[in-house]
């Protein structure tokens, strides 16, 4: 029987990739370097300094930057995610995903999210849901980011519920692994990707069936 649900937010909750892409896709072109989808699906779960640091690395321009240098083009990526979120609404709920919260109330079990965004907060408020979750991990205090399990058990022990009894929901493979090294079940959410080592893979949200999760 489960008792929590852990949620990713980019491209579990919402479609917040194509707008991280596109600002990193800028970004790197500034720099001389061409970034495409493929290499941006390596970019999803990563923290945006991580992020930057793959993206140089793979433009061979890992030794050209001060840390602090780093930190303005860090920052100035985000000031353009920001403003492409600008018209983020309700309507940009990924599909079943407002149904599946609504029925997790319904039943009493709690929800939490566990994203490497640091704009989470923010996003869960303009997309209207931020009041179904209990605790939005807050990526500034983990000592790791995912694959390792780290976010995944903070997400499951702040809503109160140990991580073998809860089911975590992911886009991106790094995510899985994170979340079956926390010891939960493990739902991957991706229509084009095949997510290695889920428990169960379904295209979206609207697949679900609560019941049978909860008595998994
Ligand atoms: C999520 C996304 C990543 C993003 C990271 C940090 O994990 O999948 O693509 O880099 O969050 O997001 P932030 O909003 O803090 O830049
Ligand atoms: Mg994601």
């Amino acid at each position: 029987m489960k008792k929590g649900f852990v949620f990713d937010l980019d491209g579990v909750i919402t479609d917040t990739a194509k707008f991280h892409y596109i600002a990193w896709k800028d970004l790197a072109a500034n720099l001389g370097i061409t970034i495409d989808e493929t290499f941006n699906e390596t970019l999803k779960g990563i923290s945006r300094m991580d992020s930057l640091d793959k993206i140089l690395a793979y433009g061979h321009r890992e030794n050209d930057f001060t840390t602090a240098e780093k930190e303005a083009l860090a920052k100035k990526k985000n000031d353009e995610y920001v403003k492409l979120l600008a018209d983020l609404s309700e309507a940009d709920l990924l599909p079943g995903v407002h149904d599946f919260l609504v029925q997790a109330k319904k039943r009493n079990i709690p929800c939490s999210i566990a994203s490497a965004s640091k704009n989470a907060p923010m996003i869960l408020e303009k997309l209207g849901v931020l009041e179904f979750f209990g605790h939005i991990v807050d990526p500034e205090t983990l000592k790791k980011g995912k694959p390792d399990p780290e976010i995944f058990v903070k997400a499951a022990e702040s809503i109160g519920v140990a991580p073998n009894d809860a089911v975590g929901f992911e886009d991106a493979q790094a995510g899985i692994e994170g979340i079956k090294a926390a010891g939960m079940y493990a739902v991957g959410i991706s229509a084009t990707e095949v997510l290695a080592g889920a428990d169960l893979q379904v295209a979206s949200m609207t697949e679900l069936d609560i019941e049978q999760l909860i008595n998994q």
